[in-house]
């Protein structure tokens, strides 16, 4: 009897650490395919002040802002979930990653632009977080 109630409470443990979306839509990890390195999200405020916000509105924004000339789309972290900026990152298969637009950009700066966009995705917005209240 005692050993089930452990299995069961266990199983529960297992399940919310395993299943992050049960416990905070908020992601606080990052896995990132290229390097196979876990990246830990603690950035304050969601990362608007992050470094890779401004790698993000230095080196893409340049691009893709309304109203540009450069036949960009306009594009901000909401524009892609989180798992689509990770295949984006990964895969590298859009236009300007090909046509050097990136090239500027080392790895680990790519990284943390994956990181900023990737932790305010489209549908990471959370009204009953504190960090997203104001
Ligand atoms: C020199 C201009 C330029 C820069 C700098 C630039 N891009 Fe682009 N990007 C483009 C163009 C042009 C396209 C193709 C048209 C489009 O889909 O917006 C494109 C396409 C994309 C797409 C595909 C959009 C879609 O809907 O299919 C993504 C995603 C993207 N860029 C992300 C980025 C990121 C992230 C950065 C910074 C690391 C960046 N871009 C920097 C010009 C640029």
């Amino acid at each position: 009897m005692r050993n089930r109630t452990k299995i069961i409470v266990g199983s529960l443990g297992f399940l919310l650490a395993v299943n992050p979306a049960l416990v905070h839509a908020v992601p606080k990890e990052r896995f990132d395919q290229g390097s196979q390195m876990c990246r830990k999200l603690t950035f304050f405020n969601s990362g608007w002040v992050s470094e890779g916000a401004a790698l993000f509105k230095k080196n893409c924004k340049s691009c893709h802002y309304h109203g540009n000339d450069k036949g960009a789309r306009f594009l901000y972290s909401e524009s892609f979930t989180p798992r689509a900026w990770n295949r984006i990152f990964y895969e590298k298969t859009v236009q300007c990653a090909n046509d050097g637009s990136w090239s500027g950009l080392d790895q680990e700066q790519l990284r943390k632009i994956n990181d900023y966009l990737y932790l305010n995705g489209f549908g990471t917005y959370d009204p009953n977080d504190a960090e997203s209240c104001g």
